[in-house]
């Protein structure tokens, strides 16, 4: 078999892989209003609209898949992501005048939230006289600024937040963010920050019921989720700037794989980062070469998300003009 013929055959057996995780997919709740939140949003931020908006728009993809291992499920398969990077990444994209989708995982961080305490609701505020209720002095500021600047971004329409939980959730909201933001062409991006489940089990060979532990030890074959960023490059947003994560817990792996990511996918840009330093410390890894963005405290920038978004925002620039050439 010629070389030709062996790349067609493996983009081929990728695409079946591709259908059959879709076709099996349990269908998304509310997928109609989904999608009309998401045209609107999109026509209300693109350049076509001439709303005097911002013209950028960028996906932020944020948190950790699940994997459930029943149809009602009781047990599920995690990933792990606080979705810091997301949350923080956001926010940093609109000072920027971007407008976000924000793809995350219920339950995780939101942007503007990060100085609130972790239970916000019983710790940030009090009784006064019953029923009313008053925020505590000490947290003030920082539920004044969460509320004045989450609202701005959602009035003005910048702002567009969409939970999921499942991979299936995911992959199927993704899928339908990123065709309608093809319209943008290189005005978009996918900054893919999500851990997003390698393994997962297929909706049709999975207990509908909880699996009974009186059974004995659980064997289970787990199918492997078909890699989302060829196709979203090359088929859903072929011109947008597409920016994917590799995270690692071997540094000596890290920087390679990242590399191989940048080619296999055609990705603009891989982040590259490690789990116990990925708050100080990531590696943007583009065709130019390497890039090591820092958290500086002394420099003033408090998390490593300001530099690196500003990194993005000066390369996404110049994408968009030899786009333009
Ligand atoms: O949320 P925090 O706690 O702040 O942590 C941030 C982070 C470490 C989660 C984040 O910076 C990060 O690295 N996210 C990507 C983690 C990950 O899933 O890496 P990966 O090597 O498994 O996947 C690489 C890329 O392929 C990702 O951009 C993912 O979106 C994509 N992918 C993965 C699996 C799959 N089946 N399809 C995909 O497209």
């Amino acid at each position: 078999m010629d070389l030709g013929n062996k790349l067609e055959g493996t983009r081929a057996t990728i695409e079946t892989e591709i259908e059959s995780f879709f076709s099996s997919a349990p269908p998304l709740n509310n997928s109609l209003d989904f999608s009309e939140q998401v045209d609107k949003f999109i026509r209300r931020n693109s350049v076509a609209s001439g709303n005097g908006g911002p013209s950028r728009v960028v996906c932020v993809t944020s948190g950790g898949t699940t994997v459930p291992l029943e149809q009602r499920c009781v047990r599920y398969i995690d990933n792990f992501s606080s979705g810091h990077r997301g949350a923080a990444s956001t926010e940093y994209f609109l000072k920027a005048g971007y407008a976000v989708i924000f793809l995350y995982r219920r339950g995780t961080c939101q942007p503007y939230c990060s100085s609130l305490p972790d239970d916000p609701l019983l710790e940030c505020f009090e009784l006064t006289d019953e029923p009313n209720i008053q925020v505590r002095q000490e947290h003030s500021e920082a539920v004044k600024r969460a509320i004045s600047e989450n609202h701005a971004a959602v009035v003005e329409g910048l702002l567009l937040k969409l939970p999921f939980t499942t991979i299936f959730e995911y992959l199927q909201m993704l899928r339908m963010i990123a065709i309608p933001m093809s319209n943008l062409g290189p005005n978009a991006i996918f900054y893919l920050a999500a851990a997003v489940s390698d393994f997962y089990v297929p909706w049709q060979s999975m207990a509908e019921h909880k699996i009974q532990s009186a059974s004995g030890p659980l064997n289970m074959q787990l199918a492997q989720v078909p890699k989302m960023l060829s196709v979203l490059r090359r088929d859903w947003a072929p011109m947008a700037f597409c920016i994917s994560f590799k995270l690692e817990t071997d540094s000596k792996i890290l920087l390679e794989k990242a590399g191989v990511a940048l080619k296999k996918y055609k990705m603009n840009m891989v982040v590259a980062n490690e789990l116990s330093s990925r708050k100080e410390e990531v590696v943007i890894v583009t065709s130019d070469g390497q890039i090591p963005v820092r958290r500086n405290k002394a420099a003033g920038v408090d998390d490593v998300e300001n530099p690196l978004i500003q990194l993005i925002v000066e390369r996404h620039s110049a994408h968009i003009e030899s786009s333009n050439l």
